[in-house]
């Protein structure tokens, strides 16, 4: 194919390809690697039964097939109080608003839809978005595409938020001119991509204050993609919608059903406190595509109101919980705590987050990630999960396709390496 010399838009010029498209690329290549570098979901769980049962259930109905028409912007009106409903039992404080939760309710081609929704309405190039520590790759990337800084919310040594480390960061940047230029916090929550962590209630409420007290009452993005996805029991922190801390700030939350159900179905969805946050996000939507598919909606629907979303989890939360363990195990029995590597041990989601010693580098240009290519084994530099001053010592693993057996074998390449290499 031929490149002409177009010239492009500031976004089309900044368009690059995503650094996960390399990483799959060299998976194409090299037949018989392992990859724990794609975000994917297990293959052998997706729940086809339960699929087949609402499309049945679809074309038994009477009536027109409106669900093969289009459908609204915001989303099915029975798909959004269901999601709802789930929301309001995951936070009963929200019951005393719930008519307003429902109403700003609205479903997205993914949760991905959402936040470039999101920043597209908030953010110019050359504005600032706070972003948790790890954060989200794709996002960060997506704000790189947008010509948008991220700024990551500083830590304490013991790896939690630091509310006075953010206040002097808001002070400085307000001390540079800056401030006026910060346009949104976002954070993953709840067993987080890439960290696994969660943020408990004083980190958010932490966040909450110094952005307060130093007069930046922007928006917040709550990501809480993999809040379902819990092992054995909920992360009991509640959501900004609930703090009372974020009560003066618009917030955004945002979650989806391809993690919890099919990824293939690409689900999203979120509710918004503020009106005009929601509008301007929802006229967006109107250019892009006016509405997610409406029959794929209408099969969650149907799903949802028929109690097959709890079933799918009651499969996948200990399957992950097996496939997490497999791969923690391989790790662990093949020295790699011996060699200095770190990591918690999720209570939910895809991923293990390991930190190497401080001068091992796992960058995408690494010596380290072409063995490990070698080897038959592929990873997430964790250096892509930074949204600034990225360290290059972390490594993003994620357990969701490979079976267990795979997972072990995967594990050991890796640990082999790592070994050759210390
Ligand atoms: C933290 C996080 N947020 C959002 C998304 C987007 O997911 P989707 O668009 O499939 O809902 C992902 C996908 O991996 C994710 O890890």
């Amino acid at each position: 194919m031929a490149f002409s010399q177009i010239s492009f838009s500031s976004l089309g010029d900044r368009a690059k390809p995503p650094t996960i498209a390399r990483l799959m690329a060299l998976m194409l290549e090299n037949p018989g690697l392992l990859s724990l570098a794609a975000g994917f979901t297990d293959n052998q769980t997706l729940p086809v039964a339960a699929v087949k049962a609402a499309v049945d259930a679809l074309a038994a109905q009477s009536g027109e097939p409106q669900y093969l028409q289009y459908g609204t912007n915001q989303g099915r009106l029975g798909l959004r109080s269901l999601l709802a409903d789930r929301l309001l039992n995951q936070e009963p404080t929200l019951r005393a608003d719930a008519d307003r939760i429902k109403e700003s309710f609205f479903i997205t081609n993914g949760s991905q839809q959402a936040l470039y929704l999101a920043m597209q309405v908030l953010c110019d190039p050359g504005d600032i978005v706070l972003v948790d520590r790890p954060s989200y790759f794709v996002f960060l990337e997506m704000l790189t595409g947008l010509g948008v800084q991220a700024r990551s919310l500083p830590l304490d040594a013991a790896g939690r938020i630091d509310g006075p480390a953010l206040r002097a960061l808001l002070a400085a940047m307000r001390a540079r001119g800056e401030l006026s230029r910060l346009k949104a916090v976002y954070f993953v929550s709840y067993f987080s991509n890439p960290s696994a962590r969660s943020l408990d209630e004083a980190e958010k409420n932490a966040v909450a204050e110094a952005l307060t007290a130093e007069g930046a009452v922007v928006p917040v993005v709550e990501d809480a993609a993999y809040r379902e996805l819990y092992y054995e029991s909920p992360n009991a922190a509640r959501s900004v919608l609930s703090l009372p801390a974020w009560e003066a700030f618009p917030r955004l939350y945002l979650s989806t059903l391809t993690k919890p159900f099919a990824s293939g179905l690409k689900v999203g969805y979120g509710t918004c406190t503020d009106a005009g946050l929601l509008a301007k996000m929802m006229h967006v939507r109107g250019h892009h595509d006016f509405g997610t598919a409406n029959f794929t909606q209408a099969i969650l629907e149907q799903v949802l109101a028929d109690g097959g979303l709890d079933r799918q989890l009651a499969v996948i939360r200990p399957a992950y919980l097996r496939k997490m363990r497999a791969l923690h195990a391989a790790l662990t029995e093949a020295g790699l705590p011996e060699l200095g590597w770190r990591w918690q041990v999720p209570e939910g989601g895809l991923y293990l987050w390991l930190e190497a010693p401080p001068a091992f580098d796992t960058g995408v240009d690494s010596a380290f990630c072409r063995a490990c290519v070698e080897a038959g084994v592929l990873y997430v530099p964790g250096e892509l999960c930074f949204g600034d001053d990225a360290p290059r010592n972390f490594v993003r693993l994620s357990f969701g396709v490979l079976s267990e057996k795979d997972l072990a074998e995967a594990g050991r390449r890796f640990a082999a390496v790592a070994r050759r290499l210390a």
